[in-house]
């Protein structure tokens, strides 16, 4: 037989298609952008990341969510520690602030695209949380499973998102599922998750045990461990096996400590099977499981009194999360100073949290709500006149800020000729970063040397212009450069052979970049529109093309 490798995999419709996205810069618009006037709570000297302190450093950004990861991309690329999504759920209904209904193909499509550059965002430590319905909730977790790995899945969180009764449906939704991927192996990832803090649920002390209130769990595991197979005798005389099919929690020298320090409880009098006690305050914090209750984590309800309050005049957005669905994902995947990242921003909720739990955070969003809801919401935040949400459980007071950035146009646009020239909006500094992140170099101008805009190594530069340069102007910066540095000249033209100077690198803009990816396309977005055409099969050209014809 022949040695096919096969791998299992969802297939759609235009699968296939990548778009090549070009690297754009942001700009940003200080008159947008808010900081609070003073710092309230300067970082302790001495301390690093990990202290709570105020954050002014966060991106807010507008404008498609594909061009702006592949932005960040240069900058931010294994840094975020934490990124939690809320796509468009694909559920056939348009929604008010942005239309939802679109074809399942093209849904995975643009939601594989996004994936793969998230990844590249994720810290190694880091993971993803994406909140979504049984619409199109089992596709993705095979899509992701094919961009992350299935190893790299750790949960399917279900979220129970309503708690009252829907009659329209035969049977009614509540819950929602938040899928969570990690980019070390998921088992791995325990190492880096928070506990959550513990509670006093469960505590009890029934047998006035003087150490205080405590709780149990059964002495016993599941399998055959062969030094986990001892007889137990209980206090009343008893001699227990293990239960069947099942082994001792611990090995007998672990249990005879466990009794030694009092911790053995056998229920029933005295005959029961043990049971292993855990003393109030004793607990370093909880294991978060995979069912996430209203009275937890909040509801839709909850998410919509909280719209409601922060918007009393204005219609309030339709689809937020709640602000204590986010606590808890922030407080098990990131600690204060860690990065949060929300391409589907909405009304900001992502933000509003990480900023009062003291993380960083970027958003992107397209809808004219992040001028509308995210701006003012996220102001009312660095202002402490947000009372709702989870202010008080965090005891946020206000602070911080954020800068608010715009994509680039394209770099390249067309002239009347239909010749591909660089972008009148764009000044010098502009075309400098833009072939930066094009090359693959770190934008990082010299205040003293005017060919220095950025670096890719130590000794290797990069200088961009748009005047031609003549034999002479590069000798001068040949012989500027000096032999233990090279540098990559980007200009309109030039009067020289390429290869004269060792330590130069001479390519003409626009002509060596045209093939680096689709320039002038600003829309990746969730539009209809953009669904790649069924390839017609045999069976559908008779169907076109048959008789009837
Ligand atoms: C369900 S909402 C997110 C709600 C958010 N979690 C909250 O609490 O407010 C999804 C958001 O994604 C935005 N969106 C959809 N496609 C986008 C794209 N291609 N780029 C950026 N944002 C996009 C929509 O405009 C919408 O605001």
């Amino acid at each position: 037989m022949a040695d096919k490798k096969t791998k299992l995999e969802l297939t759609w419709i235009g699968k296939e298609n990548r778009p090549k996205l070009e690297p754009r810069i942001l700009i940003e618009d200080p008159g947008k952008s808010y900081h609070a006037k003073y710092r309230s709570t300067p970082r302790p000297l001495g301390e690093g990341m990990g202290v709570r302190a105020d954050v002014f450093d966060n991106k807010l950004i507008f404008g498609d969510n594909l061009l702006a990861l592949k932005a960040l991309e240069a900058e931010y690329a294994g840094k975020v520690k934490c990124v939690f999504i809320d796509p468009p759920y694909n559920t056939g209904s348009a929604f008010e602030h942005y239309d939802d209904g679109v074809e399942h193909s093209l849904w995975l499509s643009l939601m594989r695209d996004r994936l793969e550059l998230i990844k590249r965002l994720l810290a190694n430590n880091g993971s993803l949380w994406i909140t979504i319905d049984d619409n199109e909730s089992h596709y993705l977790k095979v899509l992701c499973d094919e961009i992350f790995g299935r190893t790299k899945f750790v949960a399917n969180i279900v979220w129970q998102k309503r708690t009252t009764r829907e009659n329209r449906a035969a049977i009614g939704s509540s819950h929602d599922h938040i899928l969570l991927y990690t980019i070390t192996e998921a088992v791995e990832w325990k190492t880096h998750r928070n506990l959550l803090p513990s509670t006093d649920e469960g505590f009890s002390n029934p047998d006035n045990d003087p150490r205080g209130p405590w709780r149990s769990i059964p002495f016993s595991a599941q399998g055959w461990r062969p030094n986990q197979m001892y007889k137990i005798e209980t206090p009343t005389g008893v001699i227990l096996e293990p239960p069947k099919g099942r082994c001792w929690g611990a090995t007998e020298e672990t249990f005879n400590t466990y009794m030694k320090e009092g911790r053995v409880y056998f229920p029933k009098g005295g005959d029961g099977k043990p049971r292993i006690k855990t003393y109030l305050g004793e607990e370093t914090g909880l294991v978060p499981n995979t069912l996430w209750l209203a009275a937890e984590a909040g509801d839709n309800q909850e998410a919509k009194k909280e719209a409601m309050s922060l918007f009393p005049n204005d219609e309030a957005f339709s689809t937020p999360k709640p602000e204590r669905l986010l606590k808890l994902v922030l407080s098990i995947s990131t600690n204060p100073g860690d990065l949060v990242l929300d391409s589907f921003a909405g009304s900001g909720t992502t933000g509003a949290v990480a900023h009062k739990m003291g993380r960083r955070w970027i958003m992107i969003e397209l809808g004219e709500h992040c001028h509308t809801h995210i701006i003012p919401r996220l102001k009312k935040v660095i202002d402490g006149e947000d009372e709702g949400g989870i202010t008080k459980a965090v005891d946020w007071k206000g602070g911080g800020g954020f800068r608010y950035y715009r994509l680039a146009p394209s770099l390249l646009e067309k002239d009347k000729w239909g010749n591909w020239v660089i972008n009148k909006q764009y000044n010098a500094a502009q075309l400098a970063e833009a072939l930066c992140k094009l090359e693959g170099f770190i934008y990082d101008p010299s205040d003293t040397l005017y060919w220095m805009h950025g670096h890719s190594t130590e000794s290797d530069y990069i200088y961009v212009t748009t005047q031609t340069l003549t034999h002479e102007q590069l000798q001068a910066l040949s012989d500027e450069v000096g032999e233990n540095r090279s540098l990559l000249v980007m200009c309109s033209a030039f009067k020289c052979k390429t290869d004269t100077f060792a330590n130069l690198t001479v390519k003409k803009i626009p002509n060596t970049v045209l093939s680096k990816c689709e320039w002038g396309h600003d829309d990746y977005s969730l539009q209809v529109e953009n669904l790649p055409k069924e390839p017609i099969t045999e069976d559908r050209e008779v169907d076109l093309f048959g008789e009837d014809e």
